[in-house]
């Protein structure tokens, strides 16, 4: 069964330097099961690993996945321009994971500011990559709400493929369905810049309202509100593996 340091544990999860880290352990701030912990070399099994820090209960993650319900007005960049950015709605702790540099938790793709929805993050570089990749085709199913009634034309061309203005090869929905007079359900297999608001202005319509429901076979949960994130369990990876 794996042993770390309880100070070493407590950096990869993204409590500050070893240093600082080994003062909290010191300032009597970390417990394990309701004992407060002394020694920061302290050995500690990591396996389903439950700490408080601070009164605050963490659940020890290898690597970090997770999902967060994006809410509009909020940029997916790390360094974002008018809007707040996503990484400010989770803990400090998971932010600083690796240290904090470029290595820490990064979105999956990126959602525009005014897009809601499953938005997922993560640590782990190669998971990041397969989600991302075009290769891989992980399906995302859009409710788009249209400023102009979805007619069955605009539907069919969906399907068929339209030609965006930057790519002379067309873009397809891989499903496209009415689900009431101005809103569709758009499913897509890949993931260019603005790619629903441009294939809706390229049938003739505009996007008002955009929110992203599904991954793979991992739907945003409906008791997760918006600014809400959650970890990934297994059975979650499962949904969207690729
Ligand atoms: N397509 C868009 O146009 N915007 C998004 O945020 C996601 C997909």
């Amino acid at each position: 069964m794996p042993q770390q340091a309880l100070q070493d544990i407590l950096f990869s999860q993204g409590f500050g330097t070893r240093r600082v880290c080994a003062g909290l352990v010191q300032q009597g701030l970390v417990s394990l099961s309701g004992r407060t912990c002394q020694d920061a070399s302290e050995l500690v099994e990591t396996a389903g690993l439950v700490f408080n820090v601070q009164g605050v209960a963490w659940q020890y993650q290898a690597q970090a996945y997770l999902m967060l319900h994006k809410p509009a007005g909020y940029e997916c960049s790390q360094k974002p321009g008018a809007w707040p950015s996503v990484y400010t709605l989770l803990p400090g702790p998971i932010r600083q994971r690796g240290g904090g540099a470029a290595a820490g938790v990064q979105a999956v793709g990126r959602l525009d500011q005014d897009t809601t929805g499953l938005l997922l993050l993560s640590d782990d570089g190669k998971f990041i990559h397969r989600m991302s990749s075009p290769r891989h085709h992980v399906p995302k199913v859009y409710e788009v709400t249209t400023k102009h009634p979805v007619t069955g034309h605009q539907l069919e061309r969906l399907l068929a493929g339209v030609v965006l203005e930057d790519d002379p090869k067309p873009v397809r929905a891989a499903a496209c369905e009415a689900t009431g007079e101005c809103a569709l359900s758009l499913t897509l297999t890949e993931g260019k810049y603005h790619q629903v608001k441009r294939m809706l202005a390229a049938v003739g319509n505009r996007v008002e309202q955009l929110h992203r429901a599904r991954i793979g076979g991992l739907s945003l949960p409906a008791d997760l509100a918006p600014g809400q994130w959650r970890w990934l369990g297994a059975d979650d990876l499962e949904r969207i593996r690729v």
